[in-house]
């Protein structure tokens, strides 16, 4: 099977375009360099010729304060590059995962959202990605919405670099506590998305790794597990105000992928152990 994926740059594509390859799958990762995905001439002559069987599309605008700014970009790349991968999908039946957030939903309460909770973005990067899917679902009937949240991989930039980063230099961090969810794992997604790409069980899904936790939690274990020795006092959200409204209930309930056969993800501390081995290894083969 030839797969694109879309935002080979970027964490999760990075990931599902070497997890692929494990499994014999011809993988194309397509970097903004390769594949502009706001320019339609160029979606379509590059889909036209490579001919994937299905595309997996990781590419985005994820700077979620500069996208309250930045609109037109954020809607360009998230809604319009959609749209044009959507339309060149249809025209070669061609499979297609469109990666989603929790961002979508409103964000209170304390229960698990489900795949049909209502939707209502707070932020305009949550809008650009509702927009997204509503193309997606909009052109293809052949399609996997999967949202996804507090992503950390290997490559690129996330919370859990930042902390080691900040632990250089701080005995001490003050880490929101009322905004809870569930990381998830780049290398343990992949592994799904993959799966879920060989077969026709379409539809939405919510996918993480297992369990919740506040930043604050979250932080706290990431130096436990580094053997940093960083005390975290939990803040509010209102004490770290950000351009972009973060959502504090970003619980998503798995069970809909659990009905549908798929193997959950890994709780999240098992998940967090292995990335930190993972950025270890890489330190010591000079990354
Ligand atoms: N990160 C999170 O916490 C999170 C949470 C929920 C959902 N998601 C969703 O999960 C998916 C993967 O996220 P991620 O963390 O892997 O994102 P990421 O690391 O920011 O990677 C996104 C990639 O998209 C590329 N890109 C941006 N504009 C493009 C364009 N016009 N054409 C082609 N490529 C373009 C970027 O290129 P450059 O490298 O050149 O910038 C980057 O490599 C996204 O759909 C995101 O919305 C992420």
């Amino acid at each position: 099977m030839k797969i694109l994926v879309t935002g080979y740059n970027g964490q999760l594509g990075y990931d599902v375009v070497h997890e692929g390859r494990k499994h014999d799958l011809e993988m194309v990762g397509s970097t903004i360099e390769d594949l502009n995905i706001t320019s339609a001439d160029e979606v379509t002559k590059y889909i036209h010729d490579l001919r994937p069987e299905a595309i997996i599309h990781c590419a985005a605008y994820t700077a979620v304060d500069r996208a309250e700014e930045d609109r037109e970009i954020a809607w360009d790349v998230n809604v319009n590059g959609t749209k044009y991968l959507a339309e060149a999908a249809k025209s070669i039946g061609a499979k297609f995962i469109y990666i989603s957030t929790d961002y979508v939903y409103e964000g209170i309460g304390d229960q698990p959202y489900t795949e049909d909770s209502k939707i209502s973005p707070q932020s305009y990067y949550g809008l650009t990605k509702y927009e997204g899917e509503q193309v997606v679902q909009n052109l293809l009937a052949d399609s996997f919405i999967v949202r996804i949240s507090w992503v950390f991989g290997i490559n690129g930039n996330n919370f859990i670099k930042t902390m080691l980063r900040l632990a250089e230099t701080h005995n001490e961090l003050k880490v929101v506590s009322d905004q809870i969810g569930s990381p998830t794992y780049t290398h343990d997604l992949a592994k799904l998305l993959i799966d879920m790409v060989q077969t026709n069980k379409f539809g939405v899904y919510q996918v993480t790794n297992d369990g919740y936790c506040s930043w604050a939690d979250f932080a706290k274990k990431i130096f436990e597990v580094a053997g940093c020795s960083v005390k975290v006092e939990g803040i509010t959200s209102e004490e770290y105000p950000t351009l972009a409204v973060r959502p504090k209930n970003s619980r998503m309930s798995k069970q809909k992928l659990i009905a549908n056969g798929f193997e959950p993800l890994p709780h999240w501390e098992k998940a967090l152990t292995h990335y930190i081995n993972e950025l270890k290894q890489e330190v010591q083969n000079g990354r």
